[in-house]
């Protein structure tokens, strides 16, 4: 996602601009799509911006093309851009100016009124060139300036709805950065001859361990030898903090693993899955991605998905929403399948592609294969750029950030939402109500925050796996939208402590899995509060008859359930549909936990990949 690096030296420092250069790529690891800088020469009296679509790399060529001269760059602000509002071009990258190209600003979050402050600032009369958000806030700054940055800052921010972290400098204050919070990271870094105002503390890591961390609302005015925070026009004084992590645990934002990042990160992954593209009194969705072929989306008969491994079973959930409330029939076939089964294919078939990477190879051969016989294809991908976006055309970007774990985890209940949203906006082009629309879409917008309920469970998870940890056989059992919940709990187990665990429908446990259980063998049962909770009770009795152990995942309030289970863990309540995005993160922090206690290694698993490019 993007990240944001501010650097001003307390002295003349020719070597200021790689040392932003190298702060900036310590945020790589977030992924990004574009990047860009502008800093004050303070000998040619100008500020100076260059951009590149790609990587911090290109950035370095323009520069060295330069013929490397040392320039006194000071201050500068620097960014990454992951894009979210506009397209990945050198327009829409960061850092962005005001109309006389004096004030500049580099962004992360999002300005939700922008498409008000525009229009307001156009019939102003000023000239806005991108088609970001972020450009808005640098002509705010514009308007209200009179000689003193921060005074100007000041003044903009309040007209902002949404969420912020920046940077500025200006032409006519040019000794000066100048930094905001509102709802997005950001620090200051207090080094020996620097100030870094940075959003992550990998940025600043190795040039000083000293931090400040910004409050939301607060303000900081950093000049080459003092630095001063305000709320509003009150001076906060506020200690700095000690980083206690190297630069490896600063990427895992001090956690212990990347995995668990990514699973406390989930509330932020789905809001920046959603945002912008749930519109609640309309009940609708809004996919950018594939407006153009909106009129195409209105004849689609029927859907097939391809896909491997966690992303296959996002969407085997995809097909119950999809069907149930879009109103198309859906195939889900593992890609590597798909491509030598002779699926049979024509122009009113839609082939959707889910990929984290965008990079497997069974999936992208799958999409060649189908693209070739004239079916049209939409790629559900995570990673911007990848081949499988590329080749897919039209296409619904994640937005969860990059994922380096390799049992993936926020790409799942990531790709489920946007099927999710899929589900709405082609229910809505095919007759759901609106209001089953609006229920659906508020149900959407409260993902994030049911999800960051749900992670409160992290304590009750790690004492049930200190209990379980000695098992070496698991069964995990699910119903309709909670049937590939059954199957991904198994496979996160599998994955990374070599517990053998299978998933299977609970429907189904009579005719096979019922076998293999005794006292020894656990069941973990999926059962909500759900249109089959009486099917899946009863597969629970069974199971319980022949002495089983079984830890349930209910809904909360349910009681009675205490009667039939061995463990019981409570989820939220939610529309049945989106049960899988809350019921699933009990079941990722299990197999952490049940990984951790047996000492296995999480992130990197022995024989898996993260992206797994041979067929
Ligand atoms: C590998 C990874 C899995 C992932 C699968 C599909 O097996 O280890 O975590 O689900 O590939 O990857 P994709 O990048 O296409 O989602």
């Amino acid at each position: 996602m993007c990240g944001i690096v501010g650097y001003i030296s307390k002295e003349r420092n020719p070597n200021s601009l790689r040392l932003g250069l190298e702060a900036l790529k310590r945020l790589e690891y977030r992924g990004y799509d574009s990047a860009g800088f502008a800093f004050w020469d303070a000998e040619k009296k100008e500020i100076v911006c260059q951009k590149s679509v790609g990587k911090i790399a290109k950035l370095e060529e323009k520069v060295n093309g330069n013929g490397n001269k040392p320039v006194l760059a000071n201050p500068i602000i620097l960014h990454t851009r992951w894009a979210t509002t506009g397209e990945v071009t050198e327009i829409n990258a960061h850092p962005h100016s005001d109309c006389a190209g004096k004030i500049w600003l580099a962004h992360n979050g999002i300005i939700e009124n922008f498409h008000v402050l525009k229009q307001k600032l156009e019939e102003e009369g000023h000239k806005l060139s991108s088609d970001t958000d972020t450009e808005v806030i640098a002509h705010m700054i514009e308007k209200f300036f009179s000689g003193n940055l921060e005074d100007a800052v000041r003044k903009a921010l309040p007209y902002l709805k949404g969420t912020y972290g920046l940077v500025v400098i200006s032409k006519d204050d040019p000794e000066k950065l100048v930094a905001a919070k509102l709802g997005s990271p950001l620090l200051v870094g207090l080094g020996e001859n620097e100030y870094l105002v940075a959003s992550d503390p990998a940025a600043v890591i190795a040039h000083t361990k000293k931090v400040i961390y910004l409050d939301d609302g607060e303000m900081v005015s950093i000049s080459p030898n003092s630095f001063s925070i305000t709320k509003g026009y009150n001076v906060q004084q506020k200690k700095p903090e000690n980083i206690e992590w190297d630069m490896e645990d600063a990427q895992k934002g001090g956690h212990p693993h990347f995995m668990l990042k990514e699973i406390l990160d989930q509330p932020e992954s789905i809001n920046n899955s959603i945002r912008g593209r749930v519109l609640a009194e309309e009940g609708k969705a809004r996919l950018g991605g594939i407006r153009y072929i909106e009129d195409k989306l209105r004849e689609v008969e029927k859907i097939k998905i391809v896909a491997c491994g966690t992303a296959y079973y996002a969407g085997l959930i995809g097909k119950y929403m999809l069907e149930e409330y879009g109103g198309v029939p859906v195939e889900v076939d593992l890609a590597s399948e798909f491509r030598y089964r002779k699926p049979i294919l024509d122009k009113k078939t839609m082939v959707i592609a889910v990929s984290q990477s965008g990079e497997t190879a069974d999936t992208l051969g799958a999409i060649k294969e189908a693209k070739e016989k004239g079916a049209m294809i939409l790629g559900i991908v995570n990673a911007v750029g990848s081949a499988i976006a590329r080749e897919s055309g039209v296409g619904i970007y994640n937005h969860a950030g990059p994922e380096i774990g390799v049992a993936s985890t926020k790409a799942f209940t990531s790709q489920v939402t946007i099927l999710a949203l899929l589900s709405l906006y082609l229910g809505r082009q095919r007759g759901l109500s609106l209001v089953m629309g609006q229920r659906i879409a508020k149900e959407i917008l409260s993902l994030p925050g049911l999800v960051r309920e749900t992670l409160n469970l992290n304590d009750r998870v790690r004492e049930l796996a200190g209990k379980y940890k000695d098992y070496d056989n698991f069964l995990y059992l699910g119903r309709k939208y909670n049937l590939p919940v059954a199957l991904e709990g198994a496979l996160k187990l599998k994955e990374i402590s070599y517990i053998h665990a299978e998933g299977y429908g609970a429907g189904e446990m009579k005719h096979g899995p019922i076998a293999l259980i005794d006292e020894n063998f656990p069941s973990i049962v999926i059962c909500p509060s759900d249109s089959v909770y009486d099917k899946v009770v009863s597969c629970i009795e069974q199971i319980r008859c022949r002495k089983g152990k079984v830890v349930v995942i209910a809904t909360e309030g349910n009681e009675n359930i205490k009667k039939i289970a061995d463990d019981v863990i409570y989820i939220p309540k939610t529309l049945e549909m989106l049960t899988p995005i809350v019921s699933v993160v009990p079941l990722q922090l299990f197999a952490y936990h049940m990984a951790a206690l047996r000492g296995c290694e999480i992130d990197k698993p022995r024989n898996l990949a993260k992206s797994v490019t041979v067929e």
